[in-house]
């Protein structure tokens, strides 16, 4: 698959998130309007050591597709293993990430601790490369730190070794989550390669989506925290993008029957238990913000079985007027 096709085609692209992004949340983002879902990253450690989760983890669907597999490790060896394993999948890219600032992953070497060695970089992108059997993708910060960027060399060492796409989170490591992204330098990279270019950082809407193409001419537009709880924004991005008109948000049934959706989806992946305390975020990110939203997060956060939840929820939407736009919050 030739990823120019599939972000000229649409260019929204879900972001990776580790326990977000899993396969039930990405069917839904897909749904909403998403052009190209990325999973959560996996450890390529524990995939070459057939760890159980991390298989888990692989599940996919035709439905979601086109989809992007990211992996981590800083081993040349191990990444071009698991490339191999994880190519035989239904998948149609593998991501590295050179981007995670997690303190975990940066002691083995791994995600944006690669920002400070270009070579070895450059040897894992070439081993993936070499091993994978689907076209591969980078996802990387601007460096380091603010005296250290490295996007451009990064970009174009990708290029070089055959990677198809460069994703640029416009922060360095140092500046973690913090500060705003900085899109003039998505830019720069734009303008030093020829493989697409995805922006990321800081695109809440469909109007930034708008600017952040228009200002840096990036490929495709990644988005990350904005869908949390809000994969909605998919659509009101994509509609945006090609009308220039801004939908009306999502009712308050929509939000009802997609909280019990991916609830039952993910019960359904994951089994009952674990099902039920990873849409515990999810279902608090739901709420945020509506009315009596505080009480239902207490109250679902204590509170176990798929059913009770359920209950819950039902109670909750009962007790707010149905068909009011969410716009109608308490601040
Ligand atoms: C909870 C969380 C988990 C994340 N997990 C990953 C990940 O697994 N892989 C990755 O490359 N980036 C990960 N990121 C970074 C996002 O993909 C994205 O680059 C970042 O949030 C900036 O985009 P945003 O401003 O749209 O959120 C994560 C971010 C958050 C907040």
């Amino acid at each position: 698959m030739d990823i120019r096709d599939v972000l000229k085609n649409n260019p929204l692209v879900l972001a990776p998130m580790a326990g977000i992004t899993d396969f039930p949340f990405r069917m839904i983002c897909k749904e909403m309007g998403a052009g190209l879902v990325y999973s959560e990253m996996l450890s390529v450690e524990a995939l070459v050591r057939e760890h159980k989760r991390t298989f888990g983890m692989l599940h996919t669907d035709t439905r979601e597709r086109p989809v992007v597999f990211q992996i981590f490790g800083s081993k040349p060896e191990s990444m071009a293993e698991a490339a191999q394993i994880v190519s035989l999948g239904e998948v149609d890219f593998i991501d590295i990430n050179m981007g995670c600032p997690v303190p975990k992953v940066l002691r083995s070497g791994a995600g944006s601790a690669l920002m400070r060695d270009l070579g070895l970089a450059t040897e894992i992108m070439a081993a993936v490369v070499g091993a994978s059997s689907v076209p591969v993708t980078v996802k990387i910060r601007l460096g380091w730190d603010a005296q250290n960027i490295v996007a451009v060399d990064f970009a174009r060492a990708a290029e070089r070794t055959g990677i198809v796409a460069v994703t640029v989170h416009g922060r360095t490591k140092a500046q973690g989550f913090s500060g705003t992204a900085d899109w003039g330098m998505i830019k720069v990279v734009k303008d030093s390669v020829g493989i697409p270019v995805i922006g990321n950082g800081d695109v809440r809407s469909g109007m930034d989506a708008r600017r952040m193409i228009d200002e840096t001419g990036c490929d495709g537009v990644m988005i990350g925290r904005a869908i949390e709880g809000n994969p909605w924004i998919f659509r009101e991005a994509k509609q945006y993008l090609e009308t220039g008109v801004v939908p009306p948000l999502p009712t308050l049934d929509e939000r009802k029957s997609i909280m019990l959706r991916h609830l039952n989806d993910m019960v359904r992946l994951a089994g009952e238990d674990i099902g039920v305390l990873e849409m515990r975020k999810h279902l608090s990110w739901y709420t945020k913000g509506l009315q009596g939203g505080a009480e239902f997060r207490e109250r679902i956060n204590h509170m176990w079985g798929v059913g009770n939840i359920k209950r819950e929820i039902a109670e909750y939407f009962e007790g707010l007027r149905t068909g009011i736009p969410v716009a109608h919050l308490e601040s």
